[in-house]
This record gives structure tokens, C-alpha cells and sequence, in this order.
């Protein structure tokens, strides 16, 4: 099985998750690869058996590179492999995951874009296995991160969140272990 962790990250936050995702696969021996996404990136997708999609949540949200590379690869697959009932491909999974604040709502500030993310990896014919929204702490912000709906999100995502982060991906590999060869 091959994996991808393609993510976007302004402050840092949704590379640490990125990172312990990436070495959470790489210690169950699974190969992956672990890229930022930038404005020249060139991939083909379908090159990976299991794809993680992560980003910030910006305004609810992608990044704007992450935003332009996923229009961007669904245009061109389109042309030829994004089929109408968009059938399964046997032996292709995917998760996509996020970090937010949730300062004024809490995590329906975050739902819509792993949404939006599964969303486009459902169209490849990914089974999509999970969606997680990792809190983590607003950055260069006056407010203090203590009166959002989520309470105190100083310094999150922190060891607990990221220990978190590596017991789904366990999880989801012992799901997986059938196509683990
Ligand atoms: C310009 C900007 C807009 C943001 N908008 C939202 C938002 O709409 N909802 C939310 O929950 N968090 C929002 N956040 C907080 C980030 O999603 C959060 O701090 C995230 O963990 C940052 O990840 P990063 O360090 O990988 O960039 C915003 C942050 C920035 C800088």
C-alpha cells in the first residue's frame, strides 16, 4: 500500500498533524510520502492506494493553494476518470482531516471543508474512511484563544491531540489490513 499526506499548513499547526500522520504510517510499514502542497505541485493522484487531504480551515475553508490544486486536478480528471456515480475504486481509501479554532461556532466551523475535501476524493472513487478536525490555536491573534466555543486552545494541537492523531491512524491501518499487502 501506498500512501500520500498532502496538506497545506500557514502556521504550522496542520503540519504537525501532517507529520505525526506521516510517521504513524511509516512505523505500521506502510511507504508514504509526505508533501506540502505549493503552487507548482504536480501529482497523479491515483498513483496512491490511500490519500490524506489536510488544511487549515481558513474562512471555513482550504488554503488558497490547496483550493487552486484540488480545482485544479478536478478539472483535468475529469476530461477522462471521474465517472457519473463516481464507482468505487477497489483498494483506494482516503481521509481527509483539517485544524481549526472553532472560535465563534465550535467545529461546524471545520465540518465543512473535511466535507468538501471527501467530497472531491469520493469523485476520484476513494472510499472515504474518516473525516478528524484537529483543534489547533489561532495564530497572531489579539484574543488570547481562551474565549472561543472551544474553551482554552492554547498551544493545540499538543502531544495529546497528536497522540490522538496517531492512534486513529493505527486504527484505520488495522481496518485496513486486508489491503496491506
Ligand atoms: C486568516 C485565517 C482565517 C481563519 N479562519 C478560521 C475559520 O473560519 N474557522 C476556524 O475554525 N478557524 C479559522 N482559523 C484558524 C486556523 O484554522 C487554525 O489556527 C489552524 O490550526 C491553523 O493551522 P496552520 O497553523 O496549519 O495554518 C483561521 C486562521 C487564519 C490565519
Amino acid at each position: 500500500m501506498k500512501a500520500l499526506i498532502l496538506y497545506d499548513s500557514l502556521g504550522g499547526n496542520t503540519e504537525k498533524v501532517a507529520k505525526r500522520i506521516h510517521s504513524a504510517l511509516v512505523e505500521g510499514g506502510v511507504q508514504a510520502e509526505l508533501i506540502k502542497v505549493a503552487e507548482d505541485t504536480e501529482l497523479d493522484l491515483y498513483d496512491y492506494d490511500l490519500l490524506f487531504l489536510g488544511s487549515p480551515v481558513i474562512a471555513w475553508g482550504p488554503t488558497n493553494t490547496m483550493r487552486d490544486f484540488v480545482m485544479k486536478k478536478l478539472r483535468a480528471y475529469h476530461k477522462e476518470k471521474i465517472q457519473p456515480s463516481a464507482p468505487l475504486r477497489p483498494g483506494k481509501f482516503a481521509v481527509s482531516f483539517c485544524t481549526y479554532s472553532g472560535t465563534h461556532i465550535g467545529e461546524d466551523e471545520a465540518i465543512p471543508l473535511t466535507k468538501w475535501f471527501s467530497s472531491f476524493l469520493g469523485h476520484l472513487g476513494c472510499q472515504v474512511m474518516c473525516e478528524w478536525n484537529i483543534v489547533g490555536e489561532f495564530h497572531n491573534i489579539e484574543e488570547p484563544n481562551i474565549n472561543g466555543r472551544l474553551g482554552d486552545i492554547r498551544g493545540r494541537p499538543n502531544e495529546h491531540d497528536l497522540l490522538d492523531v496517531e492512534n486513529r491512524v493505527k486504527g484505520l491501518l488495522a481496518g485496513l489490513a486486508a489491503w496491506m499487502a
